[in-house]
């Protein structure tokens, strides 16, 4: 039946050249659309402005040509989304990052593959495989609540130590939540404290080095794949600082592996096994860690990072929203000095429903997207196998028609029983993507997110004081100000 059915869809929908979308041009496609003068001048940077517009003109599909690569299509609409990501086959393909593709295709003695976020096809499930069944259990990741409550307080004893005298930080304040989300994710990756948030790092210590390393890389991931790709002709200035910044991140993660490998040496293997050493014991090549752990630092710095401080933003922007979360936070974890536990962690309603509110308005990725390996049907068009489908899921989640008053801050949506509870397509927003390829991390993620707000809340009011903030992407959604919070002593 199935098939009949699909047959009628197809018989009955319209052609892929249908699709509404900017008119493609010789040469540059629709690329004109973000020129300035004859396009409309938002760069892609400002991608939710950009999509905003679009979506005025064309509605809830459209499409972009771009000389060179798979054809793209947007959809805004959840029904779609849904349609997406239940027909993914077994090995999903998600695009971008060819820059580090192309890095780790030079250095061949290290990289045996191109690793779990940039492979695809049966190579990418062999390591995810493997890796998920370690990083994603969920006693594994609560192994890491006391270290990573112990990162919290550190960052919290940082801000102390460099807050000014007028409790505003200053405008690089997000370089500090880069340096708290990389001290977290090497704990676990790296299994060991990078010190990251030291208070006499050295310009030149390895941590130091590392924090510019990686900040460095996603500037220049950004800046080639977003421009001309000259970079694939020949190798450009930037191309070669990329390099030479993943060179500092693969030595230094290829030292601390071999440590572990050499101290698992002599290990009996009766006590725990971090989430490192389990990797490098139960099937998975030396190599192929290397790759896994420099991926979980290349995704899981930005992304915490940035998640964090619009979490941060909007409890200062909700004062009244900021003192319940305060009082859940007191009531169930304790006043500052007490740490939460698994226990603790899993009786804080309000905290996660914060969490969630936050995601919807500021998404780390503004859209998931898949290369379809099947044709579909999407919004009454036929989309060819082998398109990039982006679903747009920060512009779906500020739709009225999803989330009522969708622009506002109200983590009330996200409780069971609440008067406002939201009842939305369960497709419109997917913060850590979906299916088999959905973010390994995830686990890892939301403990850091959860133990530093607790700690923030335990110890600080937290106001912001200047302009609206919103976002821009640097392969991951970014705050667009500075982030120039108070932190007030409580
Ligand atoms: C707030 C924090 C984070 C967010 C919002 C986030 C979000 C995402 C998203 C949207 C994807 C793509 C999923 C898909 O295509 O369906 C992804 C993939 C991934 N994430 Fe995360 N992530 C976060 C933190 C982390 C952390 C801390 C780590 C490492 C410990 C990590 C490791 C990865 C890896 C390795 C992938 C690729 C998975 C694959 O292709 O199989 N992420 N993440």
């Amino acid at each position: 039946m199935s098939k009949r059915m699909s047959a009628t869809e197809f018989d009955n929908a319209k052609p892929f050249d249908q699709v509404p979308g900017l008119r493609v041009l010789p040469i540059i496609g629709t690329t004109w659309g973000m020129f300035p003068y004859v396009g409309d001048g938002i760069p892609i940077s400002r991608m939710l402005e950009l999509q905003k517009l679009r979506f005025k003109q064309f509605g809830y599909i459209w499409r972009d040509i771009v000389p060179g690569r798979p054809p793209i299509v947007y959809t805004a609409r959840p029904e779609d989304v849904e349609k997406l990501f239940k027909s993914e086959g077994k090995h999903p393909v998600r695009p971008g990052m060819d820059t580090i593709k192309a890095y780790r295709a030079q250095r061949v003695k290290d990289f045996t593959s191109a690793g779990i976020l940039l492979s695809s096809g049966d190579a990418w499930w062999q390591t995810r495989s493997k890796a998920q069944q370690t990083i994603l259990k969920p006693k594994n990741a609560t192994h890491y609540i006391p270290v990573l409550n112990d990162i919290a307080e550190d960052f919290i004893d940082r801000i102390r130590l460099i807050r000014p005298e007028n409790n505003e930080m200053k405008p690089d304040f997000i370089n500090e939540m880069y340096r708290w989300a990389l001290e977290s994710v090497g704990v676990v990756g790296l299994n060991t404290r990078l010190g990251c948030l030291r208070p006499d790092l050295a310009p030149d210590s390895e941590a130091q080095k590392l924090i510019n390393a990686a900040n460095f890389s996603f500037d220049a991931i950004n800046d080639l794949e977003h421009n001309f790709p000259f970079w694939k002709f020949f190798v450009t200035p930037m191309l070669q600082k990329l390099y030479d910044a993943q060179d500092f991140l693969t030595d230094t993660t290829i030292k601390y592996i071999s440590q572990t490998v050499e101290a698992l040496k002599g290990s009996s293997f009766d006590s725990y096994l971090s989430i490192l050493e389990q990797l490098l014991v139960r099937g998975m090549e030396p190599s192929d860690v290397i790759t896994m752990v420099i991926d979980m630092l290349m995704a899981g710095v930005d992304t915490s990072a940035n998640t964090s401080a619009f979490l941060l933003y909007y409890l200062a922007r909700n004062p009244e929203k900021q003192e319940k979360l305060r009082e859940e936070i007191l009531s169930v974890v304790g006043p500052k000095g007490s740490s939460p536990t698994a226990s603790t962690l899993n009786n804080l309603p309000y905290l996660k429903a914060c969490i969630k509110e936050s995601f919807r308005l500021m998404p780390a990725a503004n859209a998931n997207a898949r290369i379809t390996d099947k044709d579909l049907v999407l919004s009454g068009y036929i989309i060819p196998k082998g398109t990039l489908v982006a679903a747009l899921h920060q512009l779906m989640a500020r739709l009225d028609e999803n989330f009522p008053e969708a622009e506002k801050f109200i983590p009330e949506r996200w409780i069971k029983g609440d008067p406002q509870e939201s009842h939305h397509h369960p497709y419109v927003t997917l913060p850590f993507g979906c299916g088999t390829r959905m973010c390994i991390g995830r686990k890892i993620a939301e403990l850091e997110i959860q133990q530093l707000t607790i700690k923030m809340l335990q110890n600080f009011k937290v106001e912001y004081d200047h302009e609206d903030m919103s976002c821009f992407m640097r392969m991951t959604n970014m705050p667009d100000k500075p982030l120039l919070f108070k932190f007030i002593d409580l």
